[in-house]
């Protein structure tokens, strides 16, 4: 079952990290058309492109790091990896952040992406300043926070569709609505289940003791 999930997050994170990849021709497209002057800021543009090439690079490297063998077998690599993946999750998400003040439909999706942006440094730092402390198991949990969140790039195109054409939601409501609804949930969801690993831990601790 664990390997299901994780087959189908790789494949999702993929899918979405190929279609990103729309945007490295650097010719204005899709929301760039609807910001006005700003979109033609070089600031606004290195950030943006910051943002989405460096998101890109988290979503292809992060998935690998949770496959048991990779890791026991390819430490090196995971180390290799994973510093990738961090680098990637603080830059993009400093540049999500400026963005994010940009945001269409402002300010609830500013402040919803802003906010998502600070979690995913906070995630990513944390998850990195426990294994440079070697506390692997810390690393592991917080690890899990950070790709949650990076997985928001992939909830936000499934959400988004489905309010817009399955609801017939307009857009404003359901950008709004998923500038928040793209990561609360997941970032919930992997609390519910650090939790229960948790207690399953403590139970198989208590059992064999
Ligand atoms: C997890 C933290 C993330 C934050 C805070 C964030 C924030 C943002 C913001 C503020 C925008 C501009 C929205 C607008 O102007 O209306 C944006 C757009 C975009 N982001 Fe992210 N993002 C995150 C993760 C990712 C990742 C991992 C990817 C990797 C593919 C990604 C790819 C994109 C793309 C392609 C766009 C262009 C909009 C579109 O057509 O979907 N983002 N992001």
């Amino acid at each position: 079952m664990r390997q299901l999930r994780l087959a189908l997050c790789l494949f999702l994170a993929v899918g979405i990290a190929f279609v990103s990849m729309r945007f490295l021709d650097f010719q204005p497209k899709d929301i760039l058309l609807d910001k006005g002057a700003i979109a033609d800021h070089p600031l606004y543009l290195i950030g943006f492109y910051t943002h989405v090439g460096l998101g890109i690079l988290a979503l292809l490297s992060g998935p690998f790091q949770f496959m048991d063998k990779l890791r026991v077998r390819q430490l090196t690599w995971h180390r290799t990896l994973g510093k990738v993946y961090v680098v990637c999750c603080l830059l993009s998400g400093l540049a999500g952040f400026g963005i994010a003040w940009f945001a269409n439909e402002r300010w609830v999706t500013s402040f919803g992406f802003a906010a998502l942006a600070v979690a995913w440094v906070w995630t990513t730092g944390r998850a990195y300043r426990h294994i440079r402390a070697g506390q692997v198991e810390l690393h592991r949990q917080w690890m899990y926070r950070s790709f949650a969140l990076t997985f928001a790039a992939v909830t936000l195109r499934l959400w988004l569709p489905l309010m817009t054409f399955g609801l017939k939601w307009s857009f404003a409501t359901s950008y709004q609505i998923v500038s928040w609804l793209c990561w609360v949930p997941n970032l919930l969801l992997i609390e519910i289940w650090l939790r229960r690993q948790r207690k399953e831990a403590d139970f198989q601790r208590a059992v064999g003791g």
